[in-house]
């Protein structure tokens, strides 16, 4: 069953501009996407359709980011109904089971919400006339990866049940793609910065919340590890160019890298990054670890030709001092963070301990 939770379209009175869904806007990207889409295309119609999984994990957001939509749903991807398909211009497909350690876990559920329902939501919306299809891929496809830079045809290597759903749903989104129904994979960086629904589980955040909260960031690999990383707010501005861009730039269907050259740090780069900016803090590399499997260098060419325009933005130190500030401003100095809800996995296991979803990620009645 899908809910509306509210409707204000009325409030909008431009029929003939853009309809646009983002499903899985209720999330730590999401936000941050409904802004940018507002900012571009003010007389828009914006609809949201999320499971709500932590729609209570909010981090300082002046007010509630769904206020930002015009309609938001609360509904379950698995079982989307088309009738919200109708009218629509172009999809924006956030919702996904979205890092490695829930994959892990919750193995079948990932494998059914990330690549399954993906896959029948993009057949309903080309049966439905919708044009424009963009899909949250990632970079963590290409897995461990030594040498040179991995470009879009470099060979994939996903090693986690996250990223395989990654893989298959790009596989088997290529075919759907023709002149009426244009397809657009952003393979991200990994994330980082400020959100109304900030996640610590991601590299660059957790060592700035370390430092806030302890003056310790505690590196769990021996640093060496490659991760391209990206702002969420730089996402947002990839996703308003997939949205709009012209088919001569990348055709009917474009897998492509997002993200840029200089954001190609190692993980200990990263932590000596955020001494900078949060002085007096310790660093504790584990020299003991086994390699860590997850390491790869991106090369971020094609995007750069093909979307001159929305290059990423924002450099490293502004972004930890935006988080940063995000943390002082939440009075952030939880030690035990790790546990907290600010860590997806901890979240969903925590409504499974309190009996209120299943193993399979459906809320109970
Ligand atoms: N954060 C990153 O570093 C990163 C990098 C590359 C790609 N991505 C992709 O971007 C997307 C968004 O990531 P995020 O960081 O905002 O993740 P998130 O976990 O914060 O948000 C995901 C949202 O999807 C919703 N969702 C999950 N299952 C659903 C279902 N069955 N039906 C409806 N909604 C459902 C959740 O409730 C949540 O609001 C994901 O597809 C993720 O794989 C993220």
């Amino acid at each position: 069953m899908s809910v509306c939770l509210f409707d204000r379209r009325e409030n909008r009175n431009n029929g003939d501009d853009m309809k646009i869904l983002i499903t899985g806007n209720m999330g730590y990207i999401g936000p941050c996407v409904v802004r940018q889409l507002r900012a571009s295309y003010p007389d828009a119609t914006l609809l949201g359709f999320d499971m709500g999984f932590f729609a209570h994990c909010l981090t300082n957001a002046p007010i509630l980011p769904e206020c930002r939509v015009d309609m938001q749903y609360f509904g379950d991807v698995r079982t989307f109904p088309k009738h919200i398909l109708s009218g629509l211009d172009a999809i924006v497909h956030l919702a996904a089971i979205s890092n490695d350690p829930m994959g892990k876990v919750f193995e079948d559920a990932t494998h059914k919400i990330n690549h399954r329902a993906s896959i029948e939501l993009a057949i309903k919306a080309k049966e439905g006339k919708v044009g424009t299809f963009v899909y949250a891929s990632s970079c963590s496809m290409y897995g461990f990866a030594e040498g040179d830079a991995k470009s879009e045809d470099s060979p994939l290597n996903p090693l986690t049940a996250y990223a395989k759903s990654k893989v298959s749903s790009e596989a088997d989104l290529r075919p759907l793609a023709d002149k009426s129904f244009k397809i657009t994979c952003l393979r991200f960086s990994t994330a980082c910065g400020m959100s109304d629904r900030l996640r610590l589980d991601l590299v660059l955040n957790d060592f700035v919340a370390g430092a806030v909260a302890s003056r310790k960031i505690n590196i769990l690999s021996d640093g060496s590890p490659w991760r391209p990383l990206i702002n969420v707010k730089d996402m947002a501005r990839a996703i308003d160019w997939a949205i709009g861009r012209n088919r001569t730039s990348g055709g009917d269907f474009l897998a492509v890298n997002v993200g840029s050259d200089e954001w190609n740090y190692q993980v200990r780069d990263l932590a000596e990054a955020v001494s900078k900016v949060i002085p007096n803090v310790e660093i504790s590399i584990n020299k003991n670890a086994q390699p860590d499997k997850r390491s790869y260098k991106v090369n971020f060419n094609l995007f750069r030709e093909l979307a001159p325009d929305y290059q990423p933005q924002y450099d490293l130190i502004t972004t930890i001092k935006e988080l940063k500030d995000g943390l002082v401003g939440m009075r952030f100095k939880d030690e035990d963070y790790h546990n907290s809800n600010l860590m997806r996995i901890k979240v969903l296991t925590k409504l499974r301990q309190e009996g209120l979803i299943t193993e399979n990620l459906e809320w109970v009645q």
